[in-house]
């Protein structure tokens, strides 16, 4: 196996490595099936979905693999029915994962809750019935805005089975964001916690929940279910608040499951586009299911005595697909763990890999360039040996955090999986497997079932090495249904380029069809593999009272791969309420945190008298990002 420390190694994107042959021999995908799976899927699309369909449990099946007589609308499974709660969850309770531990659970003051199947089965019916017991039933929206603790695993699941619809909203995400979205969605019901800690510090997410439902439309949020997490001091309004464990004492561990068409929806997840206003892409019981199943048992090629550390909190999607849904689906342990990934110091993730015995460990870039800042020693004092595989999603890892994520975290015998995929693709759609050779910085080649392509303006496909739009073919069980109320921003997606999938991210692929995925190619920055559009900022810069206008762009950053810098036009007072212009960009960037959350970074605000806009009135960022390459224009 080539190593990267010998004098005079190849650049960075020739290196290859192989996976090990106990790898390969185990693997539940081998060479010869995955030749045989490219080419079912080759040969017949739907084929190869139906029998990854064929996988799970339905009450019906469908009358088609796929109804694409109306595209851009796609329906999968079209007459088929079932609940994913049923195949995730239901069904262990009556075989041999009954009593296998579902969740691993760990608290940031090392305070540890295991759940089996069986014990997660009867808290999530508790809830069910709670929930019905308030109403909500069918197709109804309940809204979550949780911390990561063993609830909110348990309130997705119960509100999936009811067949009501959840929408998380990310714990990070502001009062303002958690009202639009809770006002968007109609939600009767929001569950959350009283609080949570990270980073040595309780975090009182209840007060940003009475904050936020403070102006709320009347009609909804008329129950919020508070779980006591850290028992601090809260403000519970009567009637609107009930604690969860007061709610659940009363409920039967029975409760139906809710029989779904395939095509409902499972639930909405807000992300942000370049339109300026969040988006909610929605998910369905048949499709999605099929889709995040498929891929972790192929691509995270799960066994029976895999435990899984997913990193992302539940609130983002690949908490969703590869925290919740892809592991109960196929019978798997997984590890949520709630606080800071260095508290109380760096080995704090290693700690965890060691103390349950992980095999599987799934994190993103950000993370893994914050672990090798602090340096290998952490990863080194601690028993990580039962790691087997490692992966990363959500933003480019590049080569040097791939190799240190090799070495020193998979002790070069545990291949990276390094994942391309969307909120809206609800699936991995790009990566390697197992078994794949690997090329460090690349996401390897399509899966199978899944047609990629790099192309130009016109959707013609560009040479191997040149870059381009990445954009997807054909549709995939996991795909989005549709936008929360909006077909048209649904249908842009398949416009930009007629017919296929704009995924509104450069890529270019290599000769051997593997992909190098460069960053996005619209106006969505990724901090810390967080989207964010720039429009969003800079609408909470103009709500500032000294703002008169704003743009921002992305800066590069060494740990978060991408933070803001704004330009920001000044109303004439702001120099009688500021001492200078440092005390100004100061109480900015404090106002972007209070509007969007701490997941906004804004590093850098220059004053400007005015930006460079086109004739129709759109900022032009390019000439903004010209111009600080350029080494940036003196106020
Ligand atoms: C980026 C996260 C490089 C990309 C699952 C995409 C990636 C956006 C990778 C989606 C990867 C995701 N390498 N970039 N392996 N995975 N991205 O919706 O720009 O939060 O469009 O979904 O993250 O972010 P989202």
């Amino acid at each position: 196996m080539p190593t990267t420390e010998t004098p005079g190694a190849p650049p960075a994107e020739e290196r290859v490595f192989r996976p090990a042959p106990s790898t390969v021999i185990e693997a539940n995908v081998k060479p010869a099936e995955l030749v045989e799976a490219y080419r079912l899927a080759a040969a017949d699309h739907p084929g190869y979905w139906e029998q990854a369909a064929l996988e799970l449990e339905w009450h019906r099946k469908w009358d088609a693999v796929l109804d694409d007589s109306r595209p851009p609308v796609y329906r999968w499974f079209p007459g088929a029915r079932t609940n994913i709660v049923h195949n995730a969850l239901d069904r262990h309770v009556h075989i041999w994962t009954k009593n296998k531990l579902a969740l691993i659970w760990e608290g940031e003051a090392g305070d540890c809750r295991k759940f089996t199947y069986f014990e997660l089965y009867r808290e999530v019916n508790r809830l069910a019935g709670a929930l019905r017991a308030l109403g909500v039933g069918r197709g109804d929206r309940v809204c979550l805005y949780m911390p990561p603790i063993p609830e909110t695993v348990v309130a997705m699941l119960a509100t999936a089975k009811i067949g009501a619809v959840h929408v998380f909203v990310f714990a990070g995400y502001a009062a303002k964001f958690l009202r639009e979205r809770v006002n968007e969605a109609g939600a009767k019901v929001l569950v959350t916690a009283d609080g949570f800690y990270r980073g040595g510090k309780l975090i009182n997410l209840k007060a940003v929940v009475d904050e936020g439902l403070a102006d709320a439309r009347p009609d909804v949020a008329e129950t919020v279910v508070v779980v006591r997490r850290t028992g601090g001091d809260i403000d519970m309004q009567e009637p609107r608040d009930l604690y969860y464990h007061d709610l659940l004492r009363q409920e039967s561990p029975e409760a139906a499951t809710e029989i779904m068409e395939a095509g409902e929806p499972l639930f909405w997840l807000p992300t942000s586009g370049t339109t300026g206003k969040p988006k909610s892409v929605v998910h369905s019981h048949g499709g999605y299911m099929v889709g995040a199943h498929h891929t972790f048992r192929t691509v995270f090629d799960i066994k029976p005595t895999d435990i899984h550390f997913c990193t992302a909190d539940p609130g983002w999607i690949t908490g969703h697909t590869y925290g919740v849904y892809g592991p109960l689906l196929t019978g798997a342990t997984v590890i949520l763990y709630e606080g800071h990934p260095l508290y109380p110091q760096a080995d704090r993730l290693p700690a965890i890999i060691e103390r349950y015995g992980a095999t599987i460990f799934y994190a993103t870039p950000t993370l893994i360039r914050m672990l090798m800042r602090y340096g290998p020693q952490y990863p080194k004092n601690r028993d990580i040996s039962t790691l087997r595989l490692l992966g990363s999603v959500g933003e480019p890892l590049g080569p040097d955090a791939w190799m240190w994520l090799y070495k020193h975290i998979g002790r070069s015998n545990c291949p990276v999986l390094d994942t391309w995929w969307q909120t809206e693709t609800g699936m991995a759609m790009l990566s390697p497997m197992p078994i794949s050779l690997l090329k460090p910085g690349s996401v390897g080649k399509a899966l199978p079932g899944v047609a990629a392509d790099v192309v130009d303006e016109d959707g013609r496909p560009v040479p191997p090495g040149q870059s381009g739009f990445l954009v997807l073919g054909k549709p995939w069980p996991g795909m989005l249904t549709g936008l929360a109320g909006d077909d048209a921003a649904y249908a842009a997606y398949w416009e930009k380029i007629p017919g296929v999938y704009f995924a509104g991210d450069l890529a270019r692929r290599d000769e051997d069809g593997y992909f190098w995925i460069q960053g996005r190619a619209d106006d969505v920055l990724n901090i810390a593999g967080h989207r964010i559009g720039t429009a969003e900022v800079e609408a909470a810069l103009c709500s500032h009272r000294f703002v008169a206008d704003a743009a921002v762009i992305g800066l590069p950053d060494k740990i978060k791969g991408e933070v803001a810098k704004a330009f920001v036009v000044p109303s004439p007072q702001w120099q009688e309420a500021y001492a200078d212009a440092d005390a100004f960009a100061s109480d900015l960037r404090a106002h972007v945190r209070r509007e969007l959350g701490p997941i906004v970074i804004v590093r850098a605000v220059a004053l400007r008298e005015s930006l460079p806009r086109t004739h129709s009135g759109k900022i032009l960022r390019r000439v903004l990002r010209e111009e600080e390459e350029a080494g940036g224009k003196l106020f």
